[in-house]
């Protein structure tokens, strides 16, 4: 069960394993998962050196995660000195993606509300209504677009993966659906982990009306600060900052519990100066 305790200490555990490296919680358990051999354990996405044989173990599918988020100025959205999430996604390692790819596991904003509610995510969901934004609906919409457009690619992801999966079960019932609160719960564990709005103020990279900024001051702030660099968004008609997108293989599990290793990002969609970084408070 989901007791507050448990997730304090989990967040204890995750804020001491540094600024990027998303390890297994302690004091909180996802799942419970299938058994995986100790071959499969040892293997990472994409860069596995063997076959994986079970595609719960390992993300097999879309084994290259990006950790994404908003930054939404027009009109403002979630606090004003942080970057909001948009989600995580499963991109094929050569980083093309699929969407949409099972809607047998979709669900409604409603619907995740009730299930992380049943799970006892209180204080999950209070973080989500503050840091999981829409741009112009309710929030519901954007998770649950995030939750069927992404999540239902993962192989690792699947109820099928759970090791109290019961396939005579309703699949759609909302006791049935510990996938999509570990989706929920996960997200926004990476998301803690990545707060990009401390990372750009620190090199001197904050919001202005007046002050525009070089591609190369934003992706070296990150750098410095992450490690790796993140794919930077800009919106194409205005050169204004609207996303940031971090990626990673996933080491030793699942997308929900598995180590996340970060790596670099491909190509930022901003140009190379002018780059404008819009106050969300005018
Ligand atoms: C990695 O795992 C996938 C899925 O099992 C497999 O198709 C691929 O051949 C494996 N790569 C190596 C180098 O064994
Ligand atoms: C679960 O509910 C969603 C949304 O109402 C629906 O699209 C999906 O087909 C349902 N899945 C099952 C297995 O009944
Ligand atoms: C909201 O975000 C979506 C996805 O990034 C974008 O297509 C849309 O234009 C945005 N809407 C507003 C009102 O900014
Ligand atoms: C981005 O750069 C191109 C090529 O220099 C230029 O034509 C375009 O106007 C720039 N876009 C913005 C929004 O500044």
């Amino acid at each position: 069960m989901y007791i507050q305790a448990a997730v304090a200490a989990a967040l204890a555990g995750l804020a001491a394993a540094g600024p990027l490296a998303v390890s297994p919680r302690s004091g909180y358990t996802v799942g419970p998962f299938v058994t995986c051999s100790a071959s499969d354990k040892a293997q990472t996405s994409c860069r596995n050196t063997t076959a994986i044989e079970d595609d719960c173990c390992i993300e097999t599918r879309g084994g290259q995660l990006l950790a994404t988020q908003f930054w939404d100025a027009k009109p403002p959205k979630g606090p004003t000195a942080s970057w909001t999430i948009h989600g995580l996604w499963p991109d094929r390692c050569d980083g093309s993606y699929e969407g949409f790819c099972d809607p047998s596991r979709e669900v409604t904003g409603d619907q995740i509300t009730a299930i992380i509610e049943y799970f006892g995510g209180h204080n999950l969901l209070r973080y989500m209504r503050r840091y999981w934004k829409d741009n112009a609906s309710v929030d519901g919409s954007l998770w649950s677009h995030e939750y069927n457009k992404h999540a239902t690619c993962f192989s690792s992801g699947r109820q099928q993966c759970y090791s109290d999966f019961s396939p005579t079960a309703d699949l759609n019932a909302t006791s049935s659906r510990k996938d999509v609160f570990d989706f929920f719960y996960r997200t926004t564990e990476i998301f803690k982990t990545l707060d990009t709005y401390a990372a750009l103020a620190e090199a001197g990279v904050v919001p202005s009306l007046t002050r525009t900024y070089t591609l190369d001051e934003i992706k070296g702030a990150l750098k410095r600060k992450f490690g790796v660099t993140p794919t930077v968004g800009c919106d194409k008609e205005t050169n204004e900052l609207t996303e940031m997108w971090y990626h990673f293989h996933v080491k030793g599990g699942n997308v929900y519990n598995g180590e996340y290793l970060p790596i670099d990002g491909g190509k930022s969609f901003c140009n190379a100066t002018g780059i404008v970084y819009t106050p969300k408070k005018l």
